[in-house]
């Protein structure tokens, strides 16, 4: 976290003394990629910004934007849609402005956190089940993005979601979750959790895939 926080800084200001003009850029672009790799993003670009008003997309995107701005009274956001409509360019703009506000939140693929959470059962593991799933539960900023991984998420898998998502709405903590499911397709319990107006939006992203419209 200090580490990074050297990073941004060093990014904004202007250094006194450059060794070179061309090392100088070489080093800059590296701090952009350790910040880019520790915050789980692809794209430092994938701001609030440049994410160009698609129809069907300008719901999502005003509610992810007001949770990030820090806001709102309701703290969970469960994004659903098609897949390349800009679910994850909108968890990691939100990373991005969050970041840009002295918060850390990396954006979590649901399989690496599964993967995680699996790992504390092998001999060795540093952390136990419960104090890996303490800290899911317990992160003031959680973002998992790619819920379901396209329906092959196991019984056991949606088990762990459910429960940090009970948890985490218990204590009305900021979470983000996206997915390319219908809510027909997610577990009541973690659906329900997002209809509650007081804590939680539960937004369809309706655009369409904009993979083809890249330039
Ligand atoms: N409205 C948009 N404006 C700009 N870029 C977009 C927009 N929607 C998606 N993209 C870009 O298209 C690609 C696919 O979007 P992505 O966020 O990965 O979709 P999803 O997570 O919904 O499957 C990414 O490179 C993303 O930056
Ligand atoms: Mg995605």
């Amino acid at each position: 976290m200090e580490q990074i926080g050297k990073i941004l800084a060093n990014l904004s200001e202007s250094t006194q003394t450059p060794p070179s003009p061309v090392e100088t850029e070489a080093t800059r672009e590296e701090r952009r990629e350790q910040l880019r790799r520790s915050l789980g993003l692809s794209s430092l670009t994938n701001t609030f910004d440049t994410f160009k008003q698609i129809k069907g997309t300008e719901l999502a995107y005003s509610a992810f934007k007001e949770l990030a701005s820090g806001e709102t009274k309701w703290q969970m956001l469960l994004c659903y849609g098609k897949p390349g409509n800009g679910k994850s360019h909108l968890c990691e703009a939100t990373s991005i402005e969050l970041y840009k506000h002295g918060i850390y939140c990396s954006v979590m693929i649901m399989s690496k956190v599964m993967d995680s959470l699996k790992n504390t059962m092998k001999d060795g593991s540093l952390l136990t089940h419960s104090e890996l799933m303490d800290k899911y539960c317990q992160m003031k900023y959680l973002i998992i993005d790619d819920v379901g991984m396209g329906g092959s998420g196991s019984s056991w898998e949606w088990g762990q979601i459910e429960d940090i998502v009970v948890d985490r709405y218990r204590e009305n903590r900021f979470t983000i979750l996206t997915t390319n499911l219908d809510t027909t397709q997610l577990p009541d319990r973690i659906v329900d959790r997002f209809r509650d107006k007081s804590k939680a939006r539960l937004i369809l992203n309706n655009g369409e895939s904009y993979r083809g419209k890249k330039r």
